[in-house]
């Protein structure tokens, strides 16, 4: 009998966590062929490479090798490069995940050529149109055959813009299956020994959106934060390359303020278990914090997220420093929430009611 092609697209860092909680159960649908593409959006070893290995994800069918650019030209050769592997190879279906370029590149690229498009983490809205991801969010959705949520207040956003409920599953996070999936060796890494610190003696701080890290002076007022945090518990920031760019000399070299390479995903899941807080911008670090109970500290006006905020341990900063303190001086005396015990199918089978979700769809069409 012949399979069904999926072709599941990662390229930018976030992906790849999300991509493999699919091909972590493959082999319980026998009926199904999953390719791995790999766009390439993200190249550098400590961006992408680390993640399949940590992941042990097999290797890209294709990788499309499309490298930086304006999101114009990203956008643009993504969608030149898979057309070409879909003309020639077509799937059945075509799995985008989260909301980089390369989720609406390929997603455009797939449904202009008839391929059905699933969307997983479909629905969420930041609201917030500065953001480039909140524009791919909105464009993936509305070209969707397939709408996967993790949280309830996406089927309300997908409805409010005309989706039909039939296209909508409540199917939970595919992230959260990755992280229960590999907590236990995450937790064997005790990764903080390796930066000299100790369990819950320590702030997990990230950073790379371009709303904090594209004007040097936003990203120095913040960092001013981050060097008062500092002289209270030590602070571990693994430094993506966009924010690399941009940071001053006056931040680097601070005996308790600990700048990095970007991590594997092992390593960044070890330090976020035993972190007293993380301080971030992330959307996914959100999410995870939620589900490890660790407080999260988000350096956002919003959040496209929000079950972090009415049932997890984030808050939004929102530029408010005076917040930002109070939030960190409570945490560090023990008095901040520690979020609901468990959020509603974020339970590791997300990946499981996709795959199953898409096999039936196909041997009923
Ligand atoms: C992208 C995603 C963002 C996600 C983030 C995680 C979009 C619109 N944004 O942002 O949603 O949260 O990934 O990291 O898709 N660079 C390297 N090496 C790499 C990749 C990038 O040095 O492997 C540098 C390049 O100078 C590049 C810059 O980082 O210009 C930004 O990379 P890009 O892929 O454009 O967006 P991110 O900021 O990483």
């Amino acid at each position: 009998m012949p399979k069904l092609t999926i072709d599941v697209i990662a390229g930018a860092r976030p992906n790849f966590m999300k991509l493999a909680a699919l091909f972590a159960v493959r082999d319980l649908f026998p009926s199904l062929d999953l390719r791995f593409i790999h766009t390439g959006q993200h190249y550098d070893f400590n961006m992408s490479d680390v993640f399949l290995r940590d992941l042990s994800l097999p290797d890209p069918r294709i990788h499309l090798g499309v490298g930086s650019g304006t999101h114009a030209y990203q956008t643009a050769e993504i969608m030149k490069r898979y057309e070409e592997w879909i003309l020639q190879f077509p799937p059945e279906i075509c799995v985008v995940v989260g909301d980089v370029n390369s989720t609406i590149a390929c997603g455009l690229a797939a449904k202009k050529c008839n391929v059905r498009l699933a969307h997983v983490e479909a629905g969420l809205r930041s609201f917030d149109r500065r953001m480039p991801e909140e524009i791919n969010r909105v464009l993936t959705d509305t070209i969707s055959d397939f709408l996967f949520i993790t949280e309830p207040s996406a089927e309300v956003n997908l409805k409010k813009e005309g989706h039909d409920s039939r296209s909508i599953f409540y199917v939970g996070n595919t992230m959260i299956d990755t992280l229960l999936r590999m907590k236990p060796r995450a937790e064997r890494l005790s990764q903080h020994q390796k930066f000299g610190l100790e369990v819950r003696r320590y702030a997990f701080l990230t950073l790379h959106r371009p709303s904090n890290v594209d004007d040097p002076r936003l990203l120095d007022e913040i960092m001013a934060q981050m060097v008062w945090v500092s002289q209270r518990l030590p602070v571990i920031f693994p430094c993506h390359p966009r924010t690399a760019k941009n940071l001053s000399a006056a931040v680097r070299g601070r005996p308790n303020l600990q700048i990095v390479e970007p991590l594997g995903y092992l390593e960044s899941l070890s330090l976020t278990l035993d972190a007293k807080m993380v301080i971030t911008d992330s959307g996914g670090l959100q999410e995870e914090t939620t589900v490890l109970r660790v407080p999260c500290l988000t350096l956002r006006e919003n959040t496209e997220r929000p079950i972090t905020l009415s049932q997890g341990t984030n808050t939004l900063i929102n530029n408010d420093w005076t917040l930002f303190r109070r939030c960190v001086e409570q945490i560090m005396a023990g008095g901040y929430r520690q979020g609901a015990e468990s959020i509603p199918l974020w339970d590791g089978s997300a990946g499981r009611r996709i795959l199953s979700i898409l096999e039936k769809a196909f041997v009923s069409s």
